[in-house]
């Protein structure tokens, strides 16, 4: 298991999005090659006052001109990361970041890919239109704003291999016709359709609401933050039987698996901490995980595992490492 690395890049360019939201270029000091990513992907930002996020990189990487996009929404009630970013980061500061990682990938092969962003969380799901619209793909891009003037990336979602497939919604100021209505477009799933959610909690709880007929493994979610009251990481008492080494090791009911992990000298590589990020998941055997994450699919949950927060379903879980 290796640790992400650490790159220190230069903030290239600050932009206005919106009353609420910036977007920050950041690229190589040197203008070196930024580590690879496809679209869905995220990096962590370490900003002024010891704060840590989590972004969603905005540009499919053929738009992206060898820089890291991302949109920071300041949240005035939160805990001071975006305040930070707003407050204390100016264009040619240095930040350190770590490279991309994605728990949040287009489906191959899916017939069509229906994309909902809601307000920020449209920041990977335009990633992923680009990248659909330069493979010729099948998908709609449907993206829920308060107003025209709270829509970030206007101007990448006007561009014309975007255009034609992006629905607008606003809660304020658009038109009857171009309000969306949930329950009617997710209705019926076509045959082959996935479909990709990213906002706030509110805005995923109202699409998995209107969901109920798609297949739970053609669905694809990236949460913010964990829905409330769901973040529980501690129960009842387990063994993990590591398979590579050989060795069992106990884990009691107030420790997560990481915790018990590290207790033995196996340090597994954390960020979030919430199951949010997929920094600390790892190969699993079988169906024997109470899977906690919100970053897994149905599909991976059948062979992975976030070790942050989920436990074994019974007396044991069985890992590969
Ligand atoms: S540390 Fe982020 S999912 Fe476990």
């Amino acid at each position: 298991m290796s640790q992400t690395r650490i790159l220190t890049l230069r903030v290239a360019r600050i932009t206005r999005q919106t009353p609420e939201i910036l977007g920050f270029e950041l690229a190589h000091p040197w203008g070196r090659e930024l580590p690879a990513y496809e679209a869905g992907a995220h990096i962590d930002v370490h900003m002024p006052g010891g704060f840590s996020r989590q972004y969603s990189l905005a540009q499919a990487p053929h738009v992206a001109d060898n820089r890291y996009l991302i949109g920071v929404k300041r949240e005035p009630a939160g805990r001071g990361g975006s305040a930070s970013m707003h407050e204390r980061v100016r264009e040619g500061d240095l930040l350190p970041v770590g490279e991309p990682r994605n728990t949040f990938t287009l489906a191959p092969g899916a017939a069509h890919h229906m994309l909902l962003a809601g307000g920020i969380g449209m920041t990977p799901l335009l990633a992923m239109a680009q990248t659909l619209a330069a493979r010729g793909e099948r998908f709609t891009l449907c993206v829920f704003a308060r107003s025209p003037e709270h829509l970030a990336f206007a101007d990448a979602l006007g561009a014309s291999s975007l255009a034609p497939h992006v629905r607008l919604h606003f809660d304020e100021g658009g038109t009857p016709a171009q309000k969306i209505r949930l329950a009617e477009l997710l209705a019926a799933p076509a045959a082959g359709s996935h479909l990709y959610m990213c906002g706030p909690a509110g805005f995923m709880q109202a699409v998995r609401g209107a969901a109920g007929e798609w297949p739970e493994d053609n669905i694809h979610a990236e949460y913010f933050a964990a829905p409330d009251g769901m973040v529980a990481s501690t129960g009842r008492p387990f063994t993990l039987r590591l398979l590579q080494r050989g060795i069992s090791v106990p884990v009691a009911a107030e420790q997560t698996a990481v915790e018990a992990l590290h207790d033995v000298g196996i340090d597994i590589p954390v960020s979030c901490q919430q199951g949010l990020c997929g920094t600390c998941v790892v190969p699993a055997e079988g169906d024997g995980a109470e899977h906690r994450d919100f970053c897994l699919s149905g599909t991976e949950r059948r062979h992975k595992v976030a070790l942050c927060c989920s436990r074994a379903r019974g007396d044991q879980l069985s890992l590969h490492i």
